[in-house]
């Protein structure tokens, strides 16, 4: 079933607050969804409530699965505090970069791992970190679908076309199976000009690609995150909550016609 990266190599932009809540929203309405951790910061891990560093954590996977171990991805999923299911990270992560750069095929280390859940899940979201080094590809890789998320504060227009064709040639040689899903706005105003322009300029240079759906400045959405908790089950009558609810129906159509 389709795995989705979040992706966008802007720090801030609303990535794992979008793979939380998009997950969530689709879980509510009985969808089976898995969220893996990629990045070693661990935002999405710690804002699901894991502040512990996780043993294992998809950090040893990838070693495993470097040393030809053939290990099994289920081992480490987790339940989280408000009943999604994780794969997480831990910190060692960011040695994966340097540790990994001599082996065989470690773009595809992922990938690998994760073909068997793939029958299991409806939709799986991997929060990728804000670069597009291994671990970006190995997501990318195991990918059929990018979103990305821009925080509308900023004209984001030279950012996207950059990592556009920063990962061109993985969607040209590597993984034909790649599409773009499209733009999600977070963190959007509509009384602040600004940020309407920002919309606008991006409908225009990417036709169609822009979700309909922007998701709306909202407190409660951070709070959430500080309570180790997604929006729905934090406060379900919040703006967060009714953004995310719309971005899931619209991000079904999107995927069903893609
Ligand atoms: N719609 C929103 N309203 C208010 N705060 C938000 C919203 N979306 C994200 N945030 C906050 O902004 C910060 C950055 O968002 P995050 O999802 O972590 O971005 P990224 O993963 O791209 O770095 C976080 O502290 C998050 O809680
Ligand atoms: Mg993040």
């Amino acid at each position: 079933m389709p795995t989705i990266s979040l992706a966008i190599q802007k720090g801030g932009s609303g990535k794992t607050t979008t793979a939380i809540n998009l997950a969530a929203a689709l879980r509510q309405q009985g969808k089976r969804v898995l969220l893996v951790d990629m990045d070693p910061q661990s935002n999405l891990t710690q804002a699901l409530g894991v502040l512990e560093e996780p043993e294992p954590s998809i950090y040893h996977l990838l070693h495993e699965e470097a040393e030809g171990k053939d290990p099994d991805l289920k081992r480490i999923i987790m339940e989280t505090k408000s009943g999604l299911e994780l794969i997480p990270a831990s910190l060692e992560l960011a040695n994966a970069e340097v540790e990994l750069v001599n082996v065989y095929g470690r773009e595809q280390l992922f990938q690998e791992l994760l073909n068997p859940l793939k029958q299991t899940y409806e939709y799986i979201f991997i929060d990728c970190p804000p670069s597009i080094a291994v671990l970006t590809v190995n997501a990318l890789m195991a990918s059929d679908f990018i979103l990305m998320p821009l925080q509308a504060e900023f004209l984001p227009l030279k950012g996207v076309r950059s990592f556009l064709r920063a990962i061109d040639p993985i969607r040209k040689k590597l993984n034909k199976n790649l599409k773009i899903l499209g733009i999600v706005l977070t963190k959007y105003d509509y009384r602040k000009i600004m940020h309407r322009n920002v919309l606008e300029t991006l409908q225009q240079e990417f036709d169609g690609k822009v979700f309909d759906t922007f998701i709306r400045t909202n407190i409660a959405l951070a709070q959430a995150q500080e309570n180790g908790l997604d929006i729905f089950s934090y406060r379900k009558r919040s703006n967060g909550a009714e953004d995310y609810q719309a971005l899931a129906a619209e991000f079904e159509r999107r995927v069903a016609n893609s």
